[in-house]
């Protein structure tokens, strides 16, 4: 963090980031046996904590690792890396790997290792409302990654090869499509608007269940607008009025170009200001402590 000192957590032990090493048999180095998490921070308190430890939890019974730490553990540890950090406005990242082993071995079982578990605080900046507002561009790109998608795995070569298909194309992000339905984005959910109703792919394998995606939808419902969790074909990304990409970092950002043409009327809709308006609200009672 910016003038700041950037003290993380490593295997029990808080150190400056410099100090902090990982040995070379780590699983998480070695073939990106772990799994992770991002927690946004608002003033000091956790967005959505429970949210985001269930779905630790998760990961890590999709891959049979042990959880090395209950809520209050993890809460405790939140808690250090804050203070020791000055950590105000910012987020969490957390890893668990399953660890060094002996040998370079694809099977769990021999000889079982520790858990590396790390966490860090970084800065973010919360997007400007007029930044965020201008909108992004984003491309559609055929989404070849496997059938696990709902882990929160480090294992992200695909997302970062996906992701560079946008850079080449000049464009923000890319909206993932797998046999003609939309799955995400390259890091964030996928929602569109069409006629007054939210649309967004239904959690499965095929998607991350974003913490941002869950409050957005929760956000609908208590304020009477429509939302379909379902199926999302391609075609309908085409035909859409809004289309937003959510996630912890970039909130709730409106693509206003999709594969070079405008998306509705090429600006930031209506219903994004809606939804945006009461997310920055829920953010604000966050930071005052008003609500969890
Ligand atoms: N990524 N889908 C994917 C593939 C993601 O990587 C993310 C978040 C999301 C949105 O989840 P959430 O709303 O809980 O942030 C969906 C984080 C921000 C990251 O990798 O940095």
């Amino acid at each position: 963090m910016d003038n700041k000192p950037n003290i993380v957590y490593l295997n029990g032990q808080y150190m400056p980031v410099e100090k902090a090493t990982v040995s070379v048999m780590d699983r998480g180095f070695l073939f990106g046996d772990s799994v992770y998490e991002v927690i946004p921070v608002f003033g000091k308190n956790l967005l959505r904590i429970d949210g985001h430890l269930l779905r630790l939890q998760n990961s890590l019974n999709r891959i049979s690792l042990p959880n090395p730490h209950d809520d209050d553990e993890w809460q405790a540890i939140f808690t250090d890396l804050l203070e020791k950090n000055n950590g105000e406005d910012c987020a969490i990242y957390l890893q668990i790997s399953r660890g060094a082993y002996a040998k370079r071995d694809l099977s769990v079982k021999t000889p079982a290792g520790r858990p590396t578990v790390f966490a860090m605080v970084f800065q973010v900046t919360p997007p400007d409302i007029d930044v965020l507002s201008a909108g992004i561009s984003a491309i559609t790109v055929d989404d070849f990654r496997w059938n696990a998608c709902d882990i929160k795995t480090t294992s992200l070569l695909a997302n970062v090869m996906l992701r560079q298909q946008a850079s080449d194309a000049n464009v923000e992000d890319a909206i993932l499509v797998k046999n003609g339905i939309v799955t995400e984005g390259t890091a964030s959910n996928v929602f569109i608007v069409k006629n007054s109703v939210l649309v967004t792919p239904p959690m499965g394998r095929l998607l991350l269940p974003g913490i941002t995606r869950d409050l957005v939808i929760e956000i609908a419902n208590n304020n009477a607008i429509l939302i379909e969790e379902r199926e999302l074909k391609e075609a309908e990304l085409y035909a859409a009025d809004e289309i937003w990409m959510t996630s912890s970092t970039r909130e709730i950002a409106p693509v206003i170009r999709l594969n070079g043409k405008a998306v509705g009327s090429g600006k930031a809709g209506p219903m994004w200001k809606r939804v945006m308006d009461l997310y920055q609200q829920y953010k604000q009672q966050l930071r005052n402590g008003d609500v969890k």
